[in-house]
């Protein structure tokens, strides 16, 4: 069986992104990266790539963002990927770079769905439980159809529990945690079938 191509798109430290890289180094997964793409420079997830001899790219917007996303789309389209995977990929992406890649965009959110959507949803989470609202958050991955942010038909999810004693530091280490395992194991799912 052929080995999955994917492209991976990132935005800061990238531990999610290693996560899929020890998974191909040791086998769990049968892929191949072919690229890493960063909407941020010099961030670690880049060293990470080059650590590992994955090509990588730094994609600047540098015009509206309707040309951005397609100039993306025809760039990640160009190499072909059976899979793109959002590891902690932070812009929203317009149907100019979806259209290319129907039901084969998958992103990891740190929230189960419906809950918390957007930016910094673990320290929301935890203000919440802190607040007495919740005691428990929980991550997802869902295929990306449109611009709805962090929505999408569910692949996976894993609640994480929120205990009284956690600091914010405690309950991210979790749930980072979980999105690595997680991760990796829907794409070997997707990759199966
Ligand atoms: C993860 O929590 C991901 O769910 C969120 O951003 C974080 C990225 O972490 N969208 P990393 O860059 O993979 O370490």
């Amino acid at each position: 069986m052929s080995k999955a191509k994917l492209v991976v798109m990132i935005s800061g430290n990238g531990s999610n992104l290693q996560a899929i890289i020890d998974a191909i180094e040791s086998s769990q997964l049968s892929a191949q990266i072919l690229a890493v793409i960063s909407s941020r420079a010099n961030v670690y997830g880049l060293q990470r790539a080059e650590n590992h001899r994955i090509p990588s790219i730094v994609f600047y917007q540098t015009t509206t963002r309707a040309d951005y996303d397609a100039d993306l789309g025809d760039f990640v389209a160009n190499l072909k990927p059976d899979w793109v995977i959002l590891a902690g990929w932070m812009r929203i992406l317009s149907m100019n770079f979806l259209r290319h890649f129907p039901n084969r965009v998958v992103n990891l959110h740190p929230a189960l769905p419906g809950q918390f959507p957007g930016t910094h949803a673990i320290e929301r989470a935890f203000t919440a439980a802190q607040q007495g609202q919740i005691d428990h958050t929980g991550v997802m991955v869902h295929l990306v159809p449109d611009e709805g942010v962090d929505d999408g038909p569910v692949l996976a999810t894993e609640t994480v529990p929120i205990y009284h004693d956690d600091t914010l530091e405690t309950v991210e280490a979790r749930i980072h945690a979980v999105e690595h395992q997680i991760l990796v194991d829907t794409i070997g799912k997707l990759i199966k079938n």
